[in-house]
């Protein structure tokens, strides 16, 4: 379907419910149509969440010294990844804070080595940015997909939600989609919705960006306040955690009618705002979700915004949950295959 930018602007302001769901039907058909109607799930492990940045929107940044630090042993993302296997997952997502000291990309390439010895799962990085020779390493160690966040694709709002220093470039950003491509990584990127100074203006240049950059795979959600940010102050302009979560189930749904072939995720975020919000992401387009198997022990560590769903729980009672979900819906899940975009399969 063809949307240009003042069309992607007023849907994306569009408030009459009537229409809005019949957006939601059609973007769901274009789903069945191009990609099936199967969820492909990614268990997903986080690794750690020590990182070296300053995102001024993240709870585990670099200077939020109330945050407790943590790295799970190599022994324990095995055993995740085995619990994935068993599920019938096929697929592991490792995702972390940002690191580029050698130990830390020594440990995940021999992860990755071991973990595609024990098991044919498919493997997804969220790692954040990395050298190009790192982005190798890794992909010849058995990675295959990496999902990097462009956050906002406005440079200016780009730079109001992050430190101006060479550690959050935008351009070391942007180009670092473009080092994944190159190595031959499926590539996912994203952003957050319902940022302070965001307008719907910035949301309909994302859809396009993506576009332009011809991304494999999308994950976004809603941006969450957490008080111990320096975003936090600007919390008076937000729109209503509800409103934040419709406008993301939107740019789902249009993302599905721009980019038909791609991978969408149903994020956690939307799940922290309403307990169904993931389920309305996948009547709407979405494809992809990734049941936290992150152990019970650290997750009250991972908490990048407040409130995240699923702490607490293990990995067996998060994973039954979202089957049973899915279930109810009558919506069919793609046990035991990858999953992998079809966009990039037709590249
Ligand atoms: N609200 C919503 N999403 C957030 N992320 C980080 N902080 C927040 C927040 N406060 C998202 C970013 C990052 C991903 C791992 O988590 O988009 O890329
Ligand atoms: Fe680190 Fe990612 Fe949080 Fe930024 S968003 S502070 S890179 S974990």
């Amino acid at each position: 379907m063809e949307f240009d930018r003042d069309t992607l602007i007023s849907w994306l302001e569009e408030k009459d419910t009537t229409r809005l769901e019949h957006l939601y039907s059609g973007a769901y058909r274009t789903k069945v149509s191009t990609v099936g109607d199967k969820v492909y799930l990614r268990g997903l492990v986080e690794i750690s969440n020590i990182c070296c940045k300053n995102c001024l929107y993240c709870g585990i940044r670099r200077d939020n010294h109330a945050a407790g630090r943590y790295e799970i042993s190599s022994e324990e993302v095995l055993q995740s990844a085995e619990f994935a296997y068993k599920e019938g997952y096929a697929s592991l997502v490792i995702q972390g804070g940002e690191r580029t000291d050698r130990a830390f990309i020594d440990r995940i390439t021999s992860l990755l080595k071991e973990i595609k010895r024990r098991w044919p799962l498919g493997i997804t990085l969220s790692l954040g940015e990395q050298p190009l020779e790192v982005y190798r390493e890794w992909f010849g160690a058995g990675a295959h997909r990496y999902l990097l966040r462009i956050e906002s694709s406005s440079r200016e709002l780009y730079e109001k939600i992050h430190p101006v220093d060479s550690l959050h470039s935008y351009d070391s950003r942007v180009q670092a989609l473009k080092d994944l491509r190159t190595v031959g990584y499926q590539v996912g990127t994203g952003v957050m919705i319902g940022l302070p100074f965001q307008t719907a203006a910035h949301l309909a240049d994302d859809l396009l960006f993506f576009r332009s950059l011809d991304i494999d795979m999308c994950g976004m959600g809603p941006y969450l306040e957490h008080s111990q940010t320096p975003l936090y102050q600007y919390r008076s302009m937000l729109l209503p955690q509800t409103e934040r979560l419709e406008l993301s189930i939107k740019m789902v749904a249009l993302l599905r009618l721009l980019m038909p072939d791609i991978n969408i995720a149903a994020t956690t975020a939307m799940q922290a705002i309403d307990p169904n919000g993931r389920e309305r992401a996948i009547l709407a387009g979405a494809n992809v979700l990734m049941p936290n198997l992150t152990l019970a022990e650290v997750r009250e560590e991972y908490q990048i915004y407040q409130n995240k769903p699923g702490v607490g729980e293990d990995a067996a009672i998060s994973s039954s949950r979202t089957e049973q979900r899915l279930n109810e819906m009558k919506i069919p899940i793609g046990w035991g295959q990858w999953g992998d975009s079809k966009h990039f399969e037709k590249r």
